[in-house]
């Protein structure tokens, strides 16, 4: 079993050695490279990643530095600070040819952008223009063979407020889902909510709906959706799926609450979803496939007849640690890169008080189903 005391145990103090060997020897071959876990690597993310093992990492999540909205005082590759948005674009780009290495083939990336206006021409755009940054990332991702999967809208209940009066304010963020590969892991079930109507449906046959399974009217173009999924379920006498629904693009939350000596944190509840439904409770010791959930609970998908550990996730700009610190509370490994060492100490004292904080309610918890 892990142990979740404050002391790393032996197992995380070899991983640490072997993780400086491989610091100090850049010419360590790749079986010389071992995962370390539940720890921030101080250094440039893109460094960093090539330093790593490949096919190590189950999901990416991740809010790099916008373009030209905060300085951090990170150091000169601080990335975001860049002469032109081309330049941040390239410099992105960079970490995600590291991240198609450390990524497992099923792995896959959730990353946080949003946009700026212009103030200059060397920028990248016309003054008082937006610079259309994650269009521009997402395109060059595209471009270099990523599956854009989802653009979710992150919208804020609180906002920060603007003066401008010439255009709307800005009340949302995008939070892109991106894969390798055409086949991943993604525990739906995982991160199902519940349906809003609980009412059986009033036609099952679903002659009502547009057109039958499988056929589609001649006026639908060839990459218009399918009804089908909606006709099985009528046909089933159900109004939707028994675990709920799929929680949609649209995800309303208000943003961060810490307050530390970083001022640009994630909400916790952000993350959530992403590292459910794509960072598996437990992978294969030895070839690394996520386990399956079925009604017998979690089950090996592979036949290693190997032991298993936890699904484990990156955040290659971990600033003040609310990956870890949600991951942590999901039962998930972490991993973080971090350029600025004052966020490095930071984010690990986070942690180390969140962690006790958990595990505080976890013996209260115990506690509590003793004495019931
Ligand atoms: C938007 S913040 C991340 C905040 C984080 N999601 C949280 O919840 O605290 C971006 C972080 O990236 C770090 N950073 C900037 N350039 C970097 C680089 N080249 N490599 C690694 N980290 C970098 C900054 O110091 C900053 O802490």
């Amino acid at each position: 079993m892990r142990s979740s005391s404050l002391m790393p145990t032996p197992e995380q103090v070899l991983r640490e050695r072997s993780w400086r060997y491989c610091r100090s020897a850049s010419q360590a071959s790749e079986s010389d490279l071992v995962l370390p876990r539940r720890t921030i690597l101080q250094g440039d993310a893109a460094t960093v990643l090539s330093r790593l093992p490949s096919g190590s990492i189950d999901v990416l999540v991740t809010s790099p530095p916008y373009y030209m909205l905060r300085r951090y005082g990170a150091g000169r590759s601080e990335i975001g600070t860049e002469e032109s948005v081309s330049q941040y674009v390239a410099n992105l780009v960079k970490v995600f040819e590291g991240a198609v290495r450390v990524l497992k083939e099923g792995g896959s990336v959730w990353l946080n952008l949003s946009d700026g206006y212009s103030r200059h021409p060397r920028y990248g755009a016309p003054p008082k223009s937006m610079l259309l940054m994650p269009e521009r990332v997402l395109l060059a991702l595209a471009k270099r063979g990523w599956v854009v999967r989802n653009k979710v809208t992150w919208t804020k209940p609180n906002p920060l407020p603007s003066s401008v009066r010439d255009r709307l304010t800005c009340t949302w963020e995008a939070f892109y889902f991106l894969t390798r590969s055409r086949r991943y892991h993604f525990d739906l079930d995982a991160i199902r909510v519940p349906h809003v109507s609980q009412r059986r449906p009033s036609d099952p046959t679903g002659r009502s709906l547009k057109y039958a399974a499988g056929k589609r009217p001649r006026w639908q173009g060839p990459l218009a959706g399918s009804n089908d999924g909606l006709l099985k379920a009528r046909a089933e006498g159900r109004s939707g799926h028994p675990l709920g629904k799929n929680p949609g693009d649209t995800w309303r939350m208000a943003t961060a609450g810490y307050r530390g000596a970083h001022f640009a944190t994630f909400p916790p509840a952000l993350v959530e979803r992403p590292i459910k439904a794509c960072c598996p409770e437990r992978v294969c010791e030895s070839c690394g496939a996520p386990w399956r959930r079925s009604t017998r609970g979690l089950t090996p998908n592979c036949r290693c007849r190997a032991g298993w550990h936890r699904g484990i996730v990156l955040d290659p700009f971990m600033g003040s640690g609310t990956t870890a610190i949600v991951a942590e509370r999901l039962g998930r490994d972490w991993l973080g890169i971090e350029l600025k060492p004052e966020y490095v100490e930071l984010a690990t004292e986070r942690i180390r008080v969140e962690r006790a904080k958990q595990e505080e309610v976890n013996k209260n918890d115990n506690e509590g189903r003793k004495t019931a």
